[in-house]
């Protein structure tokens, strides 16, 4: 198999392990699809009122970004971008879930820190500013996310600026709904259950 194909598949089969799902059920807390947004990411693990398992879930979405990344960038660096976007597009649609899986959020933020941690600093300052004034996990999301494919441009890294200004249109795309809540005031911030 040529190799992008390999870093794409490889990518993907890592990206789709849902840690959000698998964690909360193995801590008998049932299906974390059940409660608040229905997500299987970090933020809604949270709503368990488990900040552990919300915290590990937010390490392990992400590493396995990471992972893919670095593992992949010993072939070349286009595998490690194809293995990221491979990682990406596995964590949001897992075959596993009948490809109904997370915003993407952490898995786009361990790519990053994969690929240019530097531009994975940015995100996580930007995210943090604004989900600590606004408690809003969505929001400080997508402010990130509309930033760091600007930023990355500007600081020349313009392979990698593509394929982030791609991964944030899609992280909008899944956030329609938080994006709809935000416009309504209805969304829900973090740390209240669900
Ligand atoms: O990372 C996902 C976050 O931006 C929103 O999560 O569960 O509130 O939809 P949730």
């Amino acid at each position: 198999i040529p190799l992008l194909l390999f870093a794409l598949v490889f990518g993907y089969l890592l990206g789709s392990i849902p840690f959000g799902l698998i964690l909360t059920r193995m801590a008998g807390l049932g299906d974390v699809r059940s409660i608040g947004s229905g997500n299987i990411g970090a933020t809604n693990v949270l709503r368990t009122g488990n900040k552990k398992l919300a915290a590990a879930t937010l390490l392990l979405d992400m590493l396995k970004g990471t992972v893919a990344v670095l593992i992949a960038g010993i072939a070349s660096p286009e595998a490690a971008i194809v293995a990221g976007f491979g990682a990406f597009v596995g964590h949001i649609f897992p075959v596993w879930l009948k490809f109904k899986g997370g915003k993407g959020v952490a898995t786009y933020l361990g790519v990053l820190l994969g690929l240019f941690w530097q531009g994975a600093l940015i995100f996580a300052a930007v995210w943090l500013i604004i989900a600590y004034t606004t408690r809003y996990s969505s929001l400080a999301a997508l402010v990130a996310a509309i930033i760091v494919p600007i930023a990355l441009y500007i600081m020349g890294v313009h392979q990698i600026a593509a394929l982030f200004l791609v991964l944030t249109i899609i992280v909008f795309i899944k956030h329609r709904a938080n994006i709809q809540r935000l416009a309504s005031g209805t969304e829900g911030k973090i740390g209240a259950k669900g």
